[in-house]
């Protein structure tokens, strides 16, 4: 493996860092419990949605005496807001909302939450902790291709970064070539964006005739989407960058609810003093102890306008203790969400899987789709995959072979493997479809 060339400033003195990141466990818990009791109340007061679960689960805000009895509290799920859209989840009146983002999901009404002007401060504050957590400093300039609008990526990532106090470059996503020219004439040091796209762009320096190793870039930012170490390293070779992991979800704030340090890359720290992590069995919904792999639930601790009680993210992930910021638990990587599991023939299987098998097949480019197809009266998954530029006609077949043989051998199941010419799958340019679903109905 080529090791990342990139020097970056030492991790920051704890005299950079917030207060909360210096806190100790002890100070964190009390600051949490105090929180979580406000929370709960604000919400059962002013959410009507809350009172009625509460209620119906014959719980009350005072029966929260400790974090533990937050067990006690139900769940939250996507659909509850769907049934509340649009602004039923709120707990403050519309002259306090500064500002809505949604998610449009996959079926149906989107998503819709909202922020009083205390919640967008929150919000950049802990991103711009994020952006310091991967390296980023006052006075850096940081490339941000993350989608602007109803996504909460472009401007989450936007304030944080003005609040750090470096300089925001507000690309978006889309226009790939444009994306190569400002980050060769602007030259920044951190870019923002999804993983997936920064294959995209990777791929466009190259067409561009330009070196992407020879970018001013140190450090790339990457979430909103699964991604795999595997991935890690084909970005940090090909670009010569230190590529972290950033996590979050719009019900909760948007991004910046947890970040991988730079100085670590071991796991993603959850922002604590904002955002209380449980993780669940996600068929007895019994909470789970740390270092358990599970369902991760998030409870916010500050939010105003839209509290968030016991929250079912889908991911599945598991808490780990704080190294890089010692009281603040990690988070694993997510491996993958709930609702991109593919269940083939019994055996289940996530996109992460096979990204992984992908990567170490020599010959096999980074870009992927999964077909699912039915055949007889089973379903049948096919791997679509590019072969890299410099791979020999011959390598294909092989390649395919191995990848077949891996996937066998890992996950335990059958697929097929195609091997494509380079530049023929659809590219990312935010959030990134693994899987075309072609089965009959
Ligand atoms: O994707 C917020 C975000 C923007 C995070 C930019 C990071 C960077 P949603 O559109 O609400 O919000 O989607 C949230 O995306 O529940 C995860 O399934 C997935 N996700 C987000 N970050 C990661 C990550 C934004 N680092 C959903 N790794 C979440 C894996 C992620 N999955």
């Amino acid at each position: 493996m080529t090791t990342v060339r990139r020097r970056l400033g030492d991790a920051p003195a704890s005299d950079q860092l917030d207060p909360a990141e210096r806190m100790s466990v002890d100070e964190l818990r009390a600051l949490q419990l105090e929180r979580l009791q406000w929370t709960l109340r604000h919400a059962y007061e002013n959410v009507p949605f809350y009172r009625k679960s509460f209620d119906a689960a014959g719980v009350h805000p005072e029966d929260c005496t400790e974090l533990a009895d937050l067990a006690k509290f139900p769940t939250t799920s996507k659909a509850d807001l769907r049934d509340n859209y649009p602004f039923g989840m709120f707990a403050v009146g519309q002259d306090r909302v500064r500002r809505v983002h949604a998610s449009s999901g996959t079926t149906g009404r989107p998503t819709v939450v909202g922020y009083t002007g205390r919640d967008i401060d929150t919000w950049a504050t802990v991103m711009a902790r994020s952006i310091r957590a991967a390296g980023g400093r006052p006075g850096h300039k940081v490339h941000n291709a993350y989608g602007y609008g109803l996504f909460t990526g472009g401007l989450g990532a936007h304030y944080g970064i003005e609040k750090l106090g470096a300089t925001v470059i507000p690309v978006s996503g889309g226009m790939t070539p444009r994306q190569v020219q400002l980050i060769q004439d602007f030259r920044p040091e951190i870019i923002m964006l999804t993983p997936s796209y920064m294959l995209t762009i990777i791929d466009e320096f190259s067409k561009q005739g330009i070196d992407p190793r020879s970018s001013s870039l140190q450090v790339g930012i990457f979430g909103a989407e699964p991604w795999t170490e595997q991935m890690r390293t084909e970005i940090e070779d090909r670009m010569d960058i230190h590529a972290v992991d950033i996590y979050g979800l719009s019900e909760v704030m948007g991004p910046g609810v947890s970040q991988e340090c730079v100085e670590t890359k071991d796991g993603l720290h959850i922002w604590e003093d904002h955002f209380y992590p449980e993780v669940i069995d996600p068929l007895d919904r019994n909470v789970l102890t740390d270092g358990e792999q599970g369902e991760l639930l998030f409870t916010s601790l500050t939010k105003e306008a839209l509290p968030i009680i016991r929250y079912r993210t889908r991911d599945l992930t598991t808490l780990r203790p704080g190294t890089a910021r010692p009281a603040m638990r990690r988070m694993d990587k997510i491996t993958g969400r709930s609702d991109d599991m593919i269940v083939l023939r019994g055996v289940n299987l996530f996109p992460t899987q096979i990204e992984e098998i992908v990567l170490r097949t020599p010959g096999l480019a980074p870009h992927f789709q999964l077909v699912l197809t039915t055949e007889g009266r089973m379903d049948a998954l096919g791997v679509r995959v590019e072969a890299r530029h410099d791979t020999p006609a011959g390598r294909r077949r092989d390649a395919a072979r191995e990848l077949v043989q891996a996937v066998k051998d890992t996950v335990g199941v059958t697929v097929t493997c195609e091997v494509v010419d380079p530049d023929t799958l659809e590219r990312s340019v935010g959030k990134l479809a693994r899987l075309v679903d072609r089965r009959e109905r």
